[in-house]
């Protein structure tokens, strides 16, 4: 078993989510802290939006690459597809089935690559056409994919093995993606910065999904850097942030305000043996 691999006992001695009153940060807190910063808030349901906006678009801006070696899979099987069926149109021996099966696969390469496009462009607008129901398991699987091409080059490996549960809560599919995409984002940053202190050892992070009573709970653990208490205690604050260059201290801040829509708490705490780890607990619904 590696280090910092869940298991179901993790899941069931759920004993860290403090409950939501304690946790609930209004979302003027945003507006109170940009006003301190000088800036002009008169609406800060809009000022949030407009984060929550900024912060998906800087995704995929730092993602355009991921979105590139996605897409680069269906053509290339297009490429192959379409060349084979050149060759089966000059030859006298090729039945019909065999070219309706060659005209499938291009097809079917053709909606993967739509499909790509589509949950970009959904992801980039926000647009959930108004959904209030998203499959939480599908949701981590899919900010795994946009993320890999990070893992790849940073030499991380996920493990989401628990991850494949569907269960459904309460909120848009595309927030439920952003919330993992954030919280994968930093756990890959942390392990990156534990290696910039010279440590060498191989990256790992680990999802898993239970459902117990009614709810579901995610853990996300890395074995990054972690964290220092005091720190645990300020990460969801907006514009915390211990990335100087880097960091906009959103990431979090966006994550607890969506998971509080449907009744959800998220903690991030100091892993015992090493790194972090991310809980979400969330009432089924939707
Ligand atoms: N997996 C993690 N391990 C250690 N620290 C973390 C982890 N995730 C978040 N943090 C801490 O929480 C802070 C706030 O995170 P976030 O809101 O995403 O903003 P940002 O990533 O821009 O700093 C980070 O700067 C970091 O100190
Ligand atoms: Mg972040």
């Amino acid at each position: 078993m590696k280090p910092n691999e869940i298991t179901q006992r993790d899941i069931e001695n759920w004993t860290r989510c403090t409950p939501m009153k304690q946790q609930c940060h209004p979302v003027e807190d945003i507006a109170a802290q940009a006003i301190s910063d000088g800036i002009d808030v008169s609406d800060a349901h809009q000022l949030f939006e407009t984060i929550a906006a900024k912060s998906r678009l800087a995704d995929l801006g730092e993602q355009s690459s991921a979105l590139a070696h996605e897409l680069r899979q269906p053509l290339f099987s297009i490429s192959v597809a379409n060349e084979n069926l050149r060759m089966m149109l000059g030859r006298c021996d090729i039945t019909k089935p065999q070219l309706d099966k060659a005209i499938a696969r291009i097809a079917q390469q053709v909606e993967r690559a739509q499909t790509i496009i589509d949950r970009t462009l959904a992801y980039a607008s926000g647009n959930s056409r108004g959904e209030v129901s998203a499959d939480i398991g599908l949701a981590a699987s899919n900010a795994v994919e946009f993320l890999r091409p990070l893992f790849e080059t940073a030499d991380i490996e996920i493990d989401d093995h628990g991850a494949h549960v569907h269960a459904n809560v309460s909120l848009c599919q595309v927030e439920t993606e952003q919330v993992f995409v954030n919280i994968l984002r930093n756990a890959a940053e942390s392990i990156e910065s534990r290696r910039e202190s010279g440590w060498q050892g191989a990256g790992h992070i680990a999802i898993r999904i239970a459902l117990h009573e009614g709810a579901v709970r995610c853990v996300v653990s890395d074995n990054g850097a972690g964290l220092s208490g005091d720190t645990a205690r300020a990460v969801f604050q907006p514009f915390f942030t211990t990335k100087p260059r880097v960091g906009t201290g959103l990431g979090l801040h966006i994550c607890r305000r969506v998971l509080e829509k449907a009744g959800g708490v998220v903690t991030l705490v100091p892993d015992e043996t090493e790194g972090a780890r991310v809980e979400i607990e969330l009432p089924l619904g939707g």
